[in-house]
């Protein structure tokens, strides 16, 4: 496919739209290979993943939906969003959590680690859509929470650039995707 057509078509997908189909261990590793080839200042290469695969995807789901339990007052409390963080993971063949870790080397600002990891992302969402394989971005739960970051491993200084959620879709999803607003806009020629 060629590149430009590829950038424009990848589209996210929800895992409510997954079949259900478990992807080879050896296509996610092909994935977070590419993510290795991002730019990276000082050849720092902050990014880090966590796989979430198997099992250990309901290890997600329990632990985020047992922190929106704890964090939520009683009154607040919505038994749809708690089904959710516990099955979402699931619908999932794979979930990568990302991080761009802050090693205080200060040889680079951190900013710049934040943005070599997201360029890492965007070479993992290029070949799984280049492998017509369905990808969804997402936050998660409470990403900035010193629970959270702990619990994949991390220190309260990493940031938590969200989950990337992958599996299969037979989702007739528009390929021309939506922005509401054109370059021109967002560009100064000088
Ligand atoms: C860092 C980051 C976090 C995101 N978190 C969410 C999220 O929690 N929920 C969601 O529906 N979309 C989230 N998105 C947006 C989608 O992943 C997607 O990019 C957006 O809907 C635009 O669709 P497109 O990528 O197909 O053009 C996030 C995007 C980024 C870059």
């Amino acid at each position: 496919m060629k590149l430009e057509h590829l950038i424009r078509s990848r589209r996210n997908v929800k895992p409510q739209f997954f079949t259900g189909e478990i992807l080879p261990d050896a296509l996610i590793k092909c994935f977070l290979e590419s993510a290795h080839w991002a730019p990276t200042h000082r050849y720092t290469e902050p990014w880090r993943f966590v796989v979430f695969s198997g099992d250990s995807r309901s290890l997600l789901g329990d632990f985020q939906s047992s922190l929106y339990q704890e964090l939520t007052p009683e009154d607040a409390f919505d038994q749809m969003k708690y089904d959710k963080l516990v099955n979402t993971p699931c619908l999932a063949s794979h979930v990568i959590a990302v991080v761009a870790k802050n090693t205080k080397t200060l040889k680079v600002p951190f900013v710049e680690e934040i943005a070599a990891t997201s360029c890492a992302v965007q070479n993992i969402l290029l070949m799984a859509a280049s492998k017509e394989v369905a990808v969804h971005w997402s936050s998660g739960f409470m990403p900035e929470s010193e629970a959270m970051k702990s619990f994949l491993g991390f220190d309260v200084e990493d940031v938590l650039l969200g989950f990337l959620y992958f599996g299969k879709s037979e989702k007739k999803v528009n390929k021309s995707g939506k922005r509401f607003s054109n370059m021109d806009e967002k560009t100064i020629w000088r």
